[in-house]
């Protein structure tokens, strides 16, 4: 079953068409990458699945049921969470608290919420930080923060945007291996990341994106081969290994 679908869709800012008639499903269980130049629409798209914005037009549809218009709180109650490009954590709070804030979206119990954010640090093997001003934390330790706080809503489908940017090549690996183990717990990854390393060990597939139409689509080495990638995207001297 196709956990996400979208047909057509497109945002207008202004002027500027951000996303331009882009179709793209999502089976349940799979890892799904998306890939294009800065500016080229990934986030926008984002955004628009996960109700940031209302699609200008076209249809988003979770779980066979259609989300245009829904709120970003009501979609993650249903099991669709996002992590953001641009980090915001409550700065002055613990690393606990902030995954807390992920966890009432399920549960309106302190405890409860308290054991199951405890719970995902420990997936993410990071309990030894809850304690941790958020505002001390290092870039890596800031995107895991991220990843905690949407896995903590428990979402069956998972929304990363550069959730690897800025992280060193071990930090890179390490985040990797966690993308892979929370799909071999049951949850769908919807992934933009311009780490080619990453992307092409992560994905079973991959969509490309320019101008906010998608360009290509395949399992990783189609599209690290296919000249229009190459051309808009990858450059010459990229080269598949
Ligand atoms: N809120 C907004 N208002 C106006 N224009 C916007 C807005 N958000 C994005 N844009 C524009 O829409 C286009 C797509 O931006 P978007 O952030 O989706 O790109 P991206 O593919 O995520 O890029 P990057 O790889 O740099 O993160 C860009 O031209 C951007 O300037
Ligand atoms: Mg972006």
């Amino acid at each position: 079953m196709n956990i996400l679908e979208i047909n057509n869709l497109v945002k207008d800012f202004g002027g500027l068409r951000a996303v331009d008639t882009l179709s793209l499903s999502i089976e349940e269980g799979e890892i799904l990458g998306m890939i294009g130049p800065n500016g080229a629409g990934k986030s926008t798209a984002f955004n628009c699945i996960a109700g940031v914005y209302a699609p200008t037009k076209g249809d988003v549809y979770f779980t066979g049921k259609k989300i245009n218009g829904v709120r970003p709180w009501n979609l993650c109650k249903n099991g669709l969470a996002r992590t953001f490009q641009i980090v915001k954590p409550f700065r002055s709070k613990s690393v606990l608290y902030n995954v807390m804030v992920g966890s009432f979206v399920t549960t309106d119990k302190t405890a409860v919420a308290e054991e199951k954010a405890l719970n995902v640090l420990k997936i993410l093997s990071f309990e030894n930080k809850k304690d941790e001003r958020a505002g001390n934390l290092t870039i890596a330790e800031l995107k895991r923060l991220e990843v905690a706080r949407a896995l903590a809503t428990e979402p069956k489908l998972l929304l990363f945007d550069e959730v690897m940017a800025g992280l060193r090549p071990a930090e890179v690996d390490e985040m990797v291996q966690i993308i892979k183990n929370l799909r071999d717990q049951g949850i769908t990854i919807f992934v933009i990341e311009h780490i080619m390393r990453a992307i092409m060990a992560l994905s079973d597939r991959i969509v490309v994106i320019h101008f906010g139409k998608k360009i290509a689509e395949g399992s990783p080495q189609e599209v690290a081969s296919d000249e229009n990638v190459i051309k808009a995207y990858l450059g010459d001297e990229y080269v598949v290994s």
